[in-house]
């Protein structure tokens, strides 16, 4: 056999191998159009000359997105901005949470010292560490956004285990925190809670306990969304007051939920979401914010793809979502989502040279110009720019 054949023989079989690697992440839930599918006839049957670097280098990072065609509008790709911060941030711990003060600077949650891991809580979710005290580390610290370098910062000698942080239109700052299975909301300048959800250490299923709250979603009535959490998978809805209004999912619906990780308000249409972690998907629910009770069935957005659902934002009627560790096969990267067409309308990549294996929280500026993920391994906090992309045709 002469070298030529030999190496065009050789090239068709790399491509095979090529395309079967990196089949099984293509071929779930991405919505792929007819055009996709003549590109694989053309690599397979047109002779293998035609492979370029772009087909293998899929092999070792995440898949790029496919941009194919559409008539619908462009949407915005959340791009890593590299080098930020432009320093490190001192002490810095597992980043458990960010959020997006009013004047649009970025606000982390962090563990300093602490980790959680397998030793940290007991099989009845009591924290194990109690005597150890609270992290000395300021946990919460407020960023440039143009800088990364740390503006101000609090918090010292209070919290156990930092998850969440959400901050709402008049700068109130509400953490949750899983050792102490408490909410807390820090009004600006105040020198202490003003308000407090569960009991201290202390969990249950009641509705004056917690139980490793995550997450929290303030409306503009004033409306507080608890998730609570990885044991009660359950939502939980007060007054601004803390009055129990609503507990979701309501006891004859039919909706159940496998850790409420984090939430996203879309008020415009009356929704809560709901990251359901260990269910895999994002489910949006009636908030019951609107007096006009229009009953609907909850939206639910669930692709192969997808896998655990950690942490949600959205910046009008799109949700930005990042995974977390599911699967080999399943990439650890953030997504762009249309909730109200249940679709899964982009893939974008964390961060082009370190990996981001568990993105932990995500957030958006009010604008929808710059994006936030926070990571608890590594520890980091890592900056998007939005950028326009034309998106997949979703059908
Ligand atoms: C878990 O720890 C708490 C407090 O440390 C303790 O009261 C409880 O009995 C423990 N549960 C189990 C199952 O060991």
């Amino acid at each position: 056999m002469g070298q030529p054949m030999y190496l065009s023989l050789l090239a068709i079989t790399v491509c095979l191998i090529t395309l079967l690697a990196t089949c099984p992440t293509l071929a779930v839930g991405w919505p792929i159009d007819s055009s996709f599918y003549d590109e694989i006839k053309r690599v397979v049957y047109g002779g293998g000359e035609n492979i370029d670097d772009s087909v293998a280098a899929t092999e070792s990072s995440p898949p790029p997105p496919l941009s194919l065609p559409s008539s619908s509008q462009n949407i915005n790709r959340p791009v890593e901005v590299e080098g930020w911060p432009r320093s490190p941030i001192p002490r810095l711990g597992q980043v458990s949470g960010v959020a997006i003060n009013t004047v649009g600077q970025p606000v982390i949650f962090h563990r300093g010292s602490r980790v959680w891991d397998e030793n940290s809580f007991n099989e009845t979710f009591h924290y194990q560490h109690i005597e150890e005290g609270p992290i000395l580390t300021n946990a919460i610290v407020t960023l440039s956004p143009k800088t990364g370098e740390v503006l101000s910062s609090w918090g010292a000698g209070f919290f156990y285990m930092p998850h969440g942080i959400t901050i709402d239109h008049q700068g109130n700052v509400w953490v949750t925190d899983v050792a102490m299975h408490q909410v807390f909301k820090f009004s600006p300048g105040a020198p202490r809670a003003s308000l407090t959800f569960g009991k201290r250490f202390e969990n249950g299923k009641g509705y004056r306990t917690l139980c490793q709250p995550t997450s929290v979603a303030i409306a503009s009535t004033g409306d507080i969304f608890i998730a609570d959490g990885y044991c009660n998978s359950r939502v939980l809805k007060f007054t601004s007051r803390g009055e129990l209004l609503r507990v979701f999912p309501h006891a004859n619906e039919f909706l159940s939920l496998q850790v409420p990780h984090s939430l996203a308000l879309l008020e415009k249409h009356d929704l809560i979401c709901i990251a359901d972690r260990e269910d895999m998907r994002v489910v949006c629910r009636g908030a019951e914010l609107s007096t006009e009770n229009k009953e609907q069935a909850p939206l639910t957005i669930q692709q192969p793809d997808l896998g655990r659902v950690y942490a949600i934002t959205n910046h009008g009627d799109l949700i930005y979502a990042v995974n977390g560790p599911t699967s080999p096969l399943i990439p650890v990267r953030g997504f762009t989502i249309n909730p109200m067409t249940e679709n899964i309308v982009d893939h974008w990549t964390l961060s082009k040279n370190t990996a981001i294996n568990v993105p932990h929280d995500i957030a958006i500026s009010k604008d929808g110009s710059s994006l936030y993920v926070a990571s608890i391994s590594p520890n980091r906090i890592v900056k998007y720019t939005m950028t326009p992309v034309t998106p997949l045709k979703s059908d």
